[in-house]
Order: structure tokens, then sequence, then C-alpha cells
């Protein structure tokens, strides 16, 4: 099949290069020029887990195409797929300036029947929306389907490729039966198609997010609460996790929810009921808690040192939301590094994929460590933010010896309780005493 993808970055060159792996023709198209004329020239701009390869061997292969001219896809694609940007406004709901104008550009150019399939993530009755669009002001027929993406930053690549669900939201048959042409390579197992009306499949994506979110900020007022009565999360978690009902999956506390979908997807949920005068409570209170955590995790450092910051030397592991990728959109590293530096206090940070893009927001008000260790010379502390596998087998010797205190504030709980005590470390963790 002949594909177009409008927006290249984390959904749009995952969806993209999966596609042109099982055999289709796809182009690749952004509006940003560097971009494109970098992907041209064989450089990937994000980092994802095996995405590399797949890029390489699909270019290689001349089945991925990149170009800045929405034009030349709409010509070449009867499939075009939308994963632009759905930003926050400043009242909450979901910028869809981006869906909507391309939308219109699409809708000046096509002379004959396309496919408009929208992976970004939008408020119900979007879908509606831009097919009332193309029905309006387009000369050909046009489809418009639901198509929401599921995939995680870190796992994008193996979520595509071997999905737990492909939710189509449409009432077209045709569209319907292309998108299932198109996914059954990746459905292999056995079918996981959720065909729906395209209002459902996109409450569907916002259920879901605002779900998880949920749980994150339920386990980090558990873990607070912990911290108060001399509980200890792990042992909660564990006991609460095995029973099925709730599973044991995101059962885990930390420094809050970060990234560019669950803060930007629960507010907009709520911005949706809030519009309907349907109150989501609950998600009020998700929100809530999770700006509260990063303040929570802050306030324990101030507190150790008495609010005396000043000249304090931190060394930070972990840059990006969460491990396994370079985004470091609503990061909370980013938080607690912005609160510190504002008392006084200096940081030496690192991050196996993320030094790049935080340089960009930090330049040269923070230092830059190209191993994790470098970073702890002389530091005060050590604080940790994102739970990357590098991090856990602590060098124990080495730290003591490079750090002027053994003090460890861990977001993240990485390190062994016992092993810290032990060893004579300092270590404050999340919801364990
Ligand atoms: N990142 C995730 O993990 C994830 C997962 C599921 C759903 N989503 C949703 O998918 C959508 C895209 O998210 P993302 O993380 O890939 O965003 P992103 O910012 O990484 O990528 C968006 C791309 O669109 C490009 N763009 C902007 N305006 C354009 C235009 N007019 N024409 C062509 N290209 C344009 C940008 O340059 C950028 O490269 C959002 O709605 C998001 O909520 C994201």
């Amino acid at each position: 099949m002949k594909i177009a993808v409008i927006g290249s970055g984390y959904v749009g060159l995952v969806s993209g290069t999966c596609f042109a792996e099982t055999g289709n023709q796809v182009l690749c198209v952004d509006n940003n020029q560097e971009k494109i004329t970098a992907m041209q020239a064989g450089k990937i701009p994000i980092y994802e887990p095996e995405l590399e390869t797949l890029f390489q061997r699909n270019r290689a292969a001349n089945r991925l195409h990149f170009s800045s001219d929405l034009a030349e896809a709409v010509a070449f694609a009867e499939l075009i797929f939308l994963a632009l940007p759905t930003p926050e406004l400043e009242d909450g709901g979901a910028d869809l300036s981006y869906v909507l104008q391309v939308s219109k550009e699409i809708a000046a150019l096509a002379t004959e029947y396309k496919i408009i399939v929208n992976k970004s993530t939008v408020p119900v009755g979007t879908t509606r929306q831009v097919q009332e669009l193309f029905d309006t002001s387009c000369a050909a027929s046009v489809d418009v389907v639901a198509n929401p993406e599921f995939l995680k930053e870190g796992f994008a690549v193996q979520d595509f490729m071997k999905p737990q669900r492909v939710v189509i939201g449409s009432s077209s048959e045709h569209a319907i039966a292309q998108l299932q042409k198109l996914y059954a390579p990746y459905m292999r197992t056995g079918n996981r198609y959720q065909i729906m009306d395209c209002v459902s499949a996109e409450l569907t994506k916002y259920a879901s997010n605002a779900f998880l979110a949920t749980k994150i900020s339920f386990m980090n007022e558990i873990a607070n609460y912990c911290e108060l009565v001399g509980a200890n999360v792990d042992h909660v978690r564990q006991g609460m996790g095995s029973d099925d009902r709730i599973g044991n999956r995101f059962l885990f506390p930390g420094i809050g929810y970060g990234g560019s979908c669950f803060p930007k997807d629960v507010k907009a949920l709520k911005k949706l009921g809030d519009d309907l005068e349907q109150p989501f409570t609950i998600l009020s209170a998700v929100d809530r808690v999770n700006t509260e955590q990063k303040k929570v995790f802050t306030a324990k450092i101030e507190a150790h040192f008495k609010g005396a910051l000043q000249g304090k030397k931190f060394a930070l592991w972990g840059l990006s939301f969460k491990p396994g990728t370079d985004d470091v959109r609503e990061a909370p590293a980013f938080y607690v590094i912005e609160t510190l530096l504002k008392q006084g206090a200096s940081f030496t940070v690192f991050d196996p994929v993320a030094i790049e893009n935080t340089r960009k927001h930090f330049g040269n008000r923070i230092h830059y460590a190209n191993e994790p260790n470098e970073a702890l010379q002389n530091a005060d502390a050590l604080i940790v933010c994102t739970e990357w596998n590098l991090f856990r087998n602590l060098d124990i010797p080495l730290f003591k010896s490079s750090m002027r205190e053994p003090l460890i504030f861990d977001g993240r709980n990485v390190f062994d309780l016992q092993e810290m005590e032990a060893v004579g470390i300092s270590y404050f963790s999340i919801g364990r005493p």
C-alpha cells in the first residue's frame, strides 16, 4: 500500500517506519525542514529502541521516504495518517489547530478518494468535525477514521509491531477493510481489532491514559502515607498486585508522571467533562497529586539541607521523563533542577540518551557528564529521577570515594533499602522507611 504520515515525531516516525517494515511504500512528512533534511541524509531525529535499525533498513530498501511537501503526500497516498501535535491550551483543552490546519490543506489538494486516519490524541467529536470539513470543502470523497495510537515511548517499535489492540473508529466499511488489511501483518497471533464508532474510539484513548495516570497518582498518595506510618510501599504494592483484579503493573510510586501524553491528556479529558457539566472529579485530584508529588520529592532534599542549598553540588541521574526515551517533555527531573537551581545549587547531570534535549533547555546553566560516575565527583548528594537499568548496580566504593557525602535521593526506588543501610549510605526513597 502507499501510505503518507503527516507529522514525523515519536508517533509518526515509528508508525511510518513500521509500516515500511511490512512492505508498504511510506512517505513521512514534516513541516520541520531541518528534521526532513536530516532524515533524508539518514539521521534519525529521536531515540527509540530498535527504531534506527528499521529506519536504515527501509530507507536503504527505498520503502521509506521523507518530504516537507504536503502536496506530494496527497498525490502519493490513498491512506494519509495524521500524527500531529495536540498540545495543551491554557484552559487545559487540546489544541486542535495542527490537525485542523493540515486537514484544510489536504482538503484543498485532494482530487481523488482518500482515507484520513487520525492517530493524534484528539477530543471527542474531532473526527466528526474533520469529516464535515472534508465533506464541505474537498472536491474528492474522503473517509476520516479515528485510529488512536497506544504505543509507549521506550517500547514503541515493539508496541507497534505487536499491538495489544488496534482501535478503529469509523462507519465506512471500505476504510475499515483497508485498515484491517494494513494492520494484518501485526496481528498474526490473533485478531485484536476493536472496531467502533469514532466518538468511542476517541474516548478510549483518553480513558486509557487517564486511568493509567490515576494508578500512578493513587500509588503516590499511598507511598506518601506509607512514609508517615512506617509502612513499606514495596510490600503494599506487591500485596495489592497479587490480586488479579488489580494486577501488578503500573503500581510503582515515584516523582510523578511526565511526558507529552499523561499530563495533557488528563487535563484535556477533565476539560471535556467540564464543558458538558459532567465533571471528572477524580481527574482533578489525579492532576493535583501529580503536581504535588514533584514538590514532595524536592522538599525532602530541601529539608535535609535545612533550606541551605546555596553552593550545594548535586549529581543527577536520569533526565528523560521515563527510561528508554530521549523525550524530556514535562520531565520531573526538570522541575527538580529548576527548583534547586533557583536556590543556588549546581548540577552535573547524566542520562544515556537525553543529554542533547536537556542541553536545549538548560544550556550552560548546568554541567553534563559523559558517564554516570563522572557526575558524582565532589557532589553533596546524588538525585535519581529516571529508573534507567544502567543505574541499578551502584559501584559502592567508587560512589563513596567520589562523593562529598554518601547521600542519595532516589525518586524512582532504584536501589535496595537493606543494601543502602548495610553500606552506610544515607538513602531517601519514595514510600519506604
Ligand atoms: N508520544 C507518544 O508516546 C504518543 C503516544 C500515543 C499518542 N500520542 C499522540 O500523538 C500525537 C503526536 O505525538 P508525538 O509525541 O508524536 O508528537 P511530536 O511532537 O513528537 O511529533 C509531531 C510532529 O509533527 C510535526 N508537525 C507539526 N505541525 C506540522 C504540520 N503542519 N505539518 C507537518 N508536520 C507537522 C512536528 O514538527 C513534529 O515532528 C499527539 O496527539 C500525541 O498526544 C503520542
